[in-house]
Order: C-alpha cells, then sequence, then structure tokens
C-alpha cells in the first residue's frame, strides 16, 4: 500500500539514455514519471527550425528509451508508478523555445484533446502537467487560461482517472498567466509542481519555506509540491538544500510531495541517483 503521498519526477528530455528502469522507486509511495515534453510543434528534422502546430501534440522526449513498451513494463513493475506527460516546456530539444501559440482558442483546445488523448492512449499514459514557459504576443492571458482550462476540463471529462497538474515558476509573466489559471480551473488540477529550483543558490532552508508559503498562497488550496533539480545547479539550489528543505517542510506538516528535475541530469552526474532516493525516503516516511 502507498501512503497517499507522491513523489515525481521529469524524463526524456536531454537525451542521455536514461530509462525508467534507472531510476529508484520506492514502494511505499505514489511515483510518478513525467515525460518531457509533449509540445505542439513540428518535428525536429522537418523545416529549418521546429514551428507551431496551434494544439497538435507530439512527443519530443527520448522515445527510443521511454517507448509505449517502456511505459507498459514500469507500470507492470511497480503498481504505485503512473507516467504523465508534460506539455511545453522550455524548448523544442534546445533548437527554439517552445512557445504557446495558439491560432484560436476553440480551435487550439479541439486540437489539443485530439492529440493528446491520442498520445495518452499510445503510451498508456495517466495525466499531464501543463509547463508552458514562454507565450506569443498573441496568447494574451485569456487565451492561456480558457485554452488550457478547457483542455483539461475536457481531458478531465473523457478520461475521470487522470492526473493534472501545473508547472509554474517565480517570473512575473509566467505568475501572470498562471494564477488566472488557478483562479478560474483549480477544480480540474490536482497538482502545482512549482519550479523552486529556479531560485538563487543564496536560498537557505527558513527562505525556501518562505517561498513555499509564498507559493501556497499564490496557488490557495492548492497541493504544492516542493522540488529540486539535480546535475549542473551552479547559481541555483543545491540538492542538498532541497532535500533539507524538503525535511522541514514535511516536519512542518505542509508537504504533499516532491518532485525532481531530472532522471536525465542524475544519470550522468557522479552521484546518480542518490537524491531520487533520499528525497522518496522523506515521502514514503510520512
Ligand atoms: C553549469 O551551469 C553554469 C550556469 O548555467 C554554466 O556557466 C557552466 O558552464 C555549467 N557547467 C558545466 C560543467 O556544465
Amino acid at each position: 500500500m502507498t501512503n497517499g503521498f507522491l513523489f515525481r519526477e521529469y524524463i526524456g528530455a536531454q537525451f542521455t539514455g536514461v530509462q525508467f528502469s534507472d531510476v529508484p522507486i520506492n514502494s511505499k509511495l505514489a511515483f510518478n514519471f513525467i515525460l518531457a515534453f509533449a509540445i505542439d510543434y513540428t518535428p525536429v528534422n522537418q523545416h529549418p527550425t521546429p514551428a507551431p502546430t496551434n494544439g497538435v501534440f507530439s512527443p519530443f522526449w527520448d522515445t527510443g528509451n521511454l517507448s509505449p513498451a517502456a511505459v507498459a513494463a514500469i507500470k507492470a513493475a511497480h503498481p504505485n508508478v503512473a507516467v504523465m506527460a508534460g506539455l511545453g516546456g522550455d524548448s523544442v530539444q534546445d533548437i527554439v523555445k517552445a512557445v504557446f501559440t495558439p491560432t484560436s482558442i476553440d480551435s487550439w483546445v479541439a486540437n489539443a484533446v485530439t492529440s493528446l488523448t491520442g498520445i495518452i492512449n499510445t503510451y498508456g499514459l495517466d495525466g499531464v502537467d501543463v509547463d508552458y514557459e514562454h507565450f506569443s504576443r498573441g496568447a494574451d492571458v485569456n487565451t492561456f487560461v480558457e485554452c488550457i482550462g478547457r483542455l483539461l476540463t475536457q481531458l478531465k471529462k473523457n478520461m475521470p482517472w487522470i492526473t493534472t497538474s501545473i508547472a509554474p515558476f517565480e517570473d512575473p509573466v509566467v505568475q501572470k498567466y498562471y494564477q488566472p489559471l488557478w483562479g478560474k480551473y483549480s477544480g480540474v488540477i490536482d497538482y502545482v509542481n512549482f519550479q523552486f529550483y529556479g531560485y538563487g543558490d543564496n536560498t537557505d532552508v527558513a527562505t525556501y519555506v518562505q517561498f513555499y508559503d509564498q507559493q501556497s498562497a499564490n496557488y490557495p488550496g492548492g497541493k504544492v509540491l516542493a522540488s529540486f533539480m539535480t546535475g549542473n545547479t551552479t547559481g541555483l539550489i543545491s540538492p542538498d538544500l532541497g532535500i533539507s528543505a524538503a525535511k522541514e517542510l514535511q516536519r512542518q506538516n505542509k508537504l504533499p510531495g516532491l518532485f525532481i528535475w531530472s532522471a536525465d541530469s542524475s544519470k550522468r552526474s557522479s552521484y546518480g541517483f542518490k537524491y531520487e532516493i533520499e528525497g522518496q525516503q522523506i515521502i514514503a516516511n510520512h
């Protein structure tokens, strides 16, 4: 039996050859992989550069290692594992920024529902995580709110079992788009994957807790997950600080779960999956 608390990890954006089976999985908690990313852009091998497709999503993660068969295998081996698709992300495989570029609300939502339902069925996925970080000039806040809100509403209506989340970070533009989305559509958003690893390396545990409290106030009633990053964290919060902060948040009884960016970075780091093990121990011992 899992204890109802959640550990999540992004995987597949950096093409380090990481596989689901590389990542240690603690059986006492709910474990979500988030495939990074499904994007509504044309493929990387066409055109001069990938271009927006108005809500027609394709997988841009490492589909060679993270295939439908690999999803089925990891879920069969670990009944507490679910697998999500992250939507958007920072860039299309580091070639161009992934920019939210809808032509209209209705057409974007229709395309997104159809294409994501196809990807969810093909890969046997269990949810989506909204990760857009860039917004075209024509996409105002209301357009984003309605596109994403209606998309999540439709997906949950058609597939009531799916888990949904949003992944904002501390940036005025990003908060300007995601807070109104939360304000209107929190009823169809299960978790807030707040990217706390965007904060600077001068953050100590007390300050991290302050940031956590601030973001919980910005997303009222939300299950805000703590987070940290592995790999090169120059200038940013270190994984050791992330672990200490998660312990303190748990001690204060605030922590619904924790996520790490990313399995790819851990795979190529000198310390491997040490922080995945430590992070899950915190969540498992709730
Ligand atoms: C780590 O990241 C910093 C800041 O982005 C960069 O300047 C540095 O070159 C990176 N180091 C390595 C080893 O990749």
